[in-house]
Protein backbone atom coordinates (compact mmCIF):
# COMPACT_ATOMS: atom_id res chain seq x y z
CA UNK A 1 0.00 0.00 0.00
CA UNK A 2 1.50 3.31 -1.23
CA UNK A 3 2.06 5.53 2.02
CA UNK A 4 -0.05 8.36 3.24
CA UNK A 5 1.94 11.90 2.56
CA UNK A 6 2.90 13.43 5.69
CA UNK A 7 4.55 16.76 6.45
CA UNK A 8 7.96 16.61 7.88
CA UNK A 9 9.66 19.99 10.13
CA UNK A 10 13.11 20.26 10.02
CA UNK A 11 14.40 23.11 12.45
CA UNK A 12 17.70 23.94 13.88
CA UNK A 13 20.19 26.48 13.73
CA UNK A 14 22.48 27.98 11.34
CA UNK A 15 24.48 25.86 9.53
CA UNK A 16 23.16 22.67 10.98
CA UNK A 17 22.92 20.98 7.27
CA UNK A 18 19.17 21.84 7.27
CA UNK A 19 18.70 22.34 3.97
CA UNK A 20 20.87 19.93 2.00
CA UNK A 21 19.10 17.31 4.24
CA UNK A 22 16.08 18.58 3.95
CA UNK A 23 16.22 18.93 -0.26
CA UNK A 24 17.69 15.31 0.03
CA UNK A 25 14.98 13.81 2.23
CA UNK A 26 12.19 15.45 -0.45
CA UNK A 27 14.07 14.39 -3.29
CA UNK A 28 13.91 10.82 -2.14
CA UNK A 29 10.35 10.65 -0.93
CA UNK A 30 9.43 12.77 -3.99
CA UNK A 31 8.10 15.58 -1.49
CA UNK A 32 8.28 19.29 -2.32
CA UNK A 33 10.90 20.99 -0.34
CA UNK A 34 10.21 24.71 1.15
CA UNK A 35 13.12 26.34 2.67
CA UNK A 36 11.62 28.68 4.83
CA UNK A 37 15.33 30.65 5.55
CA UNK A 38 15.19 31.38 1.57
CA UNK A 39 11.62 33.19 2.00
CA UNK A 40 13.19 35.33 4.98
CA UNK A 41 16.46 36.58 3.10
CA UNK A 42 14.05 37.49 -0.07
CA UNK A 43 12.07 39.97 2.27
CA UNK A 44 15.67 41.25 3.56
CA UNK A 45 17.17 41.58 0.25
CA UNK A 46 13.49 43.85 -1.30
CA UNK A 47 13.97 45.33 2.04
CA UNK A 48 17.57 46.50 1.62
CA UNK A 49 16.64 47.21 -2.33
CA UNK A 50 13.93 49.80 -0.90
CA UNK A 51 15.62 51.45 1.21
CA UNK A 52 13.41 50.26 4.43
CA UNK A 53 15.45 49.50 7.47
CA UNK A 54 15.40 46.27 9.54
CA UNK A 55 14.28 48.49 12.35
CA UNK A 56 11.69 50.11 10.86
CA UNK A 57 8.79 48.34 12.50
CA UNK A 58 5.72 49.46 9.88
CA UNK A 59 7.72 49.82 7.15
CA UNK A 60 8.89 46.41 7.11
CA UNK A 61 5.51 44.60 7.95
CA UNK A 62 3.73 46.53 5.32
CA UNK A 63 5.92 45.44 2.60
CA UNK A 64 5.71 41.46 3.85
CA UNK A 65 1.88 42.27 3.96
CA UNK A 66 1.85 43.03 0.53
CA UNK A 67 4.59 40.85 -0.53
CA UNK A 68 4.16 37.95 -2.50
CA UNK A 69 6.90 35.39 -2.05
CA UNK A 70 6.66 31.65 -4.34
CA UNK A 71 9.11 29.23 -4.33
CA UNK A 72 10.08 26.96 -8.05
CA UNK A 73 11.95 23.74 -8.36
CA UNK A 74 14.64 25.01 -10.32
CA UNK A 75 17.92 22.71 -11.95
CA UNK A 76 20.35 23.76 -9.60
CA UNK A 77 17.94 24.14 -6.64
CA UNK A 78 15.72 26.39 -5.56
CA UNK A 79 14.16 29.57 -7.50
CA UNK A 80 12.72 32.44 -5.16
CA UNK A 81 10.44 34.94 -6.76
CA UNK A 82 9.52 38.13 -4.79
CA UNK A 83 6.93 39.42 -6.69
CA UNK A 84 8.03 37.74 -9.60
CA UNK A 85 11.29 38.77 -9.47
CA UNK A 86 13.86 35.90 -9.17
CA UNK A 87 15.95 37.18 -6.72
CA UNK A 88 17.86 33.76 -5.94
CA UNK A 89 21.26 35.22 -6.55
CA UNK A 90 20.72 37.79 -4.00
CA UNK A 91 19.95 36.41 -1.30
CA UNK A 92 23.04 34.75 0.12
CA UNK A 93 25.04 37.91 0.48
CA UNK A 94 26.40 38.60 3.66
CA UNK A 95 24.56 41.95 3.71
CA UNK A 96 21.52 39.86 3.73
CA UNK A 97 22.47 37.35 6.28
CA UNK A 98 23.68 40.45 8.67
CA UNK A 99 20.26 41.94 8.70
CA UNK A 100 17.95 39.02 8.36
CA UNK A 101 18.05 38.28 11.69
CA UNK A 102 16.29 41.55 12.70
CA UNK A 103 13.98 41.29 9.90
CA UNK A 104 12.77 37.89 10.79
CA UNK A 105 12.04 39.36 14.51
CA UNK A 106 9.36 41.23 12.57
CA UNK A 107 5.65 40.51 13.83
CA UNK A 108 4.24 41.29 10.54
CA UNK A 109 6.89 39.47 8.28
CA UNK A 110 6.72 36.69 10.92
CA UNK A 111 2.85 36.59 9.85
CA UNK A 112 2.66 37.11 6.34
CA UNK A 113 5.37 34.12 5.97
CA UNK A 114 3.92 31.56 8.13
CA UNK A 115 0.65 32.12 6.23
CA UNK A 116 2.28 31.47 3.18
CA UNK A 117 4.18 28.40 4.43
CA UNK A 118 1.01 27.03 5.79
CA UNK A 119 -0.96 27.62 2.63
CA UNK A 120 2.90 25.22 0.66
CA UNK A 121 2.07 22.49 3.11
CA UNK A 122 -1.81 22.77 3.18
CA UNK A 123 -1.62 19.43 0.66
CA UNK A 124 0.64 17.63 2.80
CA UNK A 125 3.77 16.02 0.65
CA UNK A 126 5.86 18.80 1.88
CA UNK A 127 9.45 19.03 3.86
CA UNK A 128 10.11 22.29 5.21
CA UNK A 129 13.29 23.52 7.00
CA UNK A 130 13.53 26.52 9.23
CA UNK A 131 13.41 27.48 12.80
CA UNK A 132 9.78 27.24 14.34
CA UNK A 133 8.47 25.30 11.53
CA UNK A 134 8.16 22.21 14.46
CA UNK A 135 6.91 24.82 16.87
CA UNK A 136 4.81 27.69 15.12
CA UNK A 137 4.00 27.12 11.62
CA UNK A 138 3.38 23.29 11.10
CA UNK A 139 2.60 22.41 14.88
CA UNK A 140 0.73 19.16 13.49
CA UNK A 141 3.61 17.68 11.73
CA UNK A 142 3.52 14.18 11.62
CA UNK A 143 7.56 14.27 12.30
CA UNK A 144 9.46 16.65 13.50
CA UNK A 145 13.50 16.54 13.43
CA UNK A 146 15.39 19.11 15.64
CA UNK A 147 18.93 19.26 13.83
CA UNK A 148 21.88 20.63 14.97
CA UNK A 149 25.81 20.60 14.99
CA UNK A 150 28.19 21.84 16.96
CA UNK A 151 29.13 25.79 16.56
CA UNK A 152 32.91 24.95 15.07
CA UNK A 153 31.75 22.16 12.89
CA UNK A 154 28.51 24.63 11.66
CA UNK A 155 31.01 27.36 11.09
CA UNK A 156 33.63 25.13 9.00
CA UNK A 157 30.44 23.95 6.67
CA UNK A 158 29.90 27.73 5.87
CA UNK A 159 33.58 28.31 5.43
CA UNK A 160 33.89 25.60 3.20
CA UNK A 161 30.50 26.60 1.08
CA UNK A 162 32.61 30.07 0.28
CA UNK A 163 35.45 28.60 -1.35
CA UNK A 164 38.82 29.81 -2.49
CA UNK A 165 38.06 33.32 -1.83
CA UNK A 166 36.18 33.14 1.61
CA UNK A 167 36.77 36.58 2.36
CA UNK A 168 36.25 35.89 6.13
CA UNK A 169 38.10 34.09 8.81
CA UNK A 170 36.51 30.69 10.09
CA UNK A 171 36.44 32.80 13.76
CA UNK A 172 34.69 35.68 12.37
CA UNK A 173 31.73 33.18 10.68
CA UNK A 174 31.59 31.11 13.86
CA UNK A 175 30.45 34.78 15.67
CA UNK A 176 28.60 35.52 13.05
CA UNK A 177 26.56 32.13 13.43
CA UNK A 178 26.77 32.42 17.15
CA UNK A 179 25.31 36.44 17.26
CA UNK A 180 22.13 34.91 14.44
CA UNK A 181 21.89 31.71 16.90
CA UNK A 182 21.91 34.01 19.53
CA UNK A 183 19.24 37.02 18.06
CA UNK A 184 17.06 33.62 16.32
CA UNK A 185 16.84 32.13 19.67
CA UNK A 186 16.08 35.13 21.47
CA UNK A 187 13.49 37.58 19.57
CA UNK A 188 9.97 37.49 21.12
CA UNK A 189 7.81 35.97 18.21
CA UNK A 190 8.43 31.83 17.45
CA UNK A 191 11.66 31.73 18.48
CA UNK A 192 14.52 29.00 17.35
CA UNK A 193 13.34 26.20 19.51
CA UNK A 194 13.60 22.62 19.34
CA UNK A 195 9.40 21.52 19.93
CA UNK A 196 8.87 18.80 22.53
CA UNK A 197 7.61 16.07 20.34
CA UNK A 198 10.47 17.06 18.03
CA UNK A 199 13.29 14.82 17.74
CA UNK A 200 16.99 16.29 18.10
CA UNK A 201 19.76 14.69 15.39
CA UNK A 202 23.18 16.19 15.77
CA UNK A 203 24.61 15.85 13.09
CA UNK A 204 28.45 16.72 14.51
CA UNK A 205 30.76 14.03 12.82
CA UNK A 206 27.92 12.49 10.90
CA UNK A 207 27.41 12.02 7.19
CA UNK A 208 24.78 13.99 4.75
CA UNK A 209 23.42 10.32 3.74
CA UNK A 210 23.03 8.97 7.25
CA UNK A 211 21.17 11.50 8.31
CA UNK A 212 19.04 11.74 5.29
CA UNK A 213 18.75 7.84 5.37
CA UNK A 214 17.46 8.14 9.49
CA UNK A 215 15.01 10.77 8.20
CA UNK A 216 13.52 9.10 5.46
CA UNK A 217 13.01 5.92 7.86
CA UNK A 218 11.73 8.05 10.23
CA UNK A 219 8.89 9.60 7.67
CA UNK A 220 8.44 6.18 6.16
CA UNK A 221 7.46 4.47 9.29
CA UNK A 222 5.24 7.97 10.39
CA UNK A 223 3.66 8.03 7.29
CA UNK A 224 2.33 4.40 7.73
CA UNK A 225 0.96 5.56 11.38
CA UNK A 226 -1.40 8.55 10.04
O1 LIG B 1 18.16 29.01 7.26
P1 LIG B 1 18.78 30.37 6.89
O2 LIG B 1 20.13 30.57 7.47
O3 LIG B 1 18.73 30.64 5.42
O4 LIG B 1 17.78 31.41 7.59
C1 LIG B 1 18.01 32.80 7.53
C2 LIG B 1 17.35 33.52 8.70
O5 LIG B 1 15.94 33.53 8.55
C3 LIG B 1 17.61 32.94 10.08
O6 LIG B 1 18.76 33.50 10.67
C4 LIG B 1 16.38 33.31 10.86
C5 LIG B 1 15.31 33.45 9.81
N1 LIG B 1 14.35 32.35 9.80
C6 LIG B 1 13.31 32.41 10.68
O7 LIG B 1 13.24 33.33 11.47
N2 LIG B 1 12.34 31.46 10.65
C7 LIG B 1 12.41 30.44 9.80
N3 LIG B 1 11.44 29.52 9.78
C8 LIG B 1 13.50 30.33 8.90
C9 LIG B 1 14.47 31.31 8.93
Amino acid sequence: RYPHRINIAIDGPAGAGKSTVARLVASTLRYVYVDTGAMYRAVTYVAIARGIRPNDEEGLASLATGLDISLLPGEEGQIVLADGDDVTGQIRTREVTASVSLVSANAGVRSRMSELQRLMAAAKGVVMDGRDIGTHVLPDAELKVFLTASPRERATRRFLELGDKPGVTLDQLEEEIALRDRMDSERDIAPLRQAPDALLIDSTGRSIAEIVDEIVSLGLAAAQTV
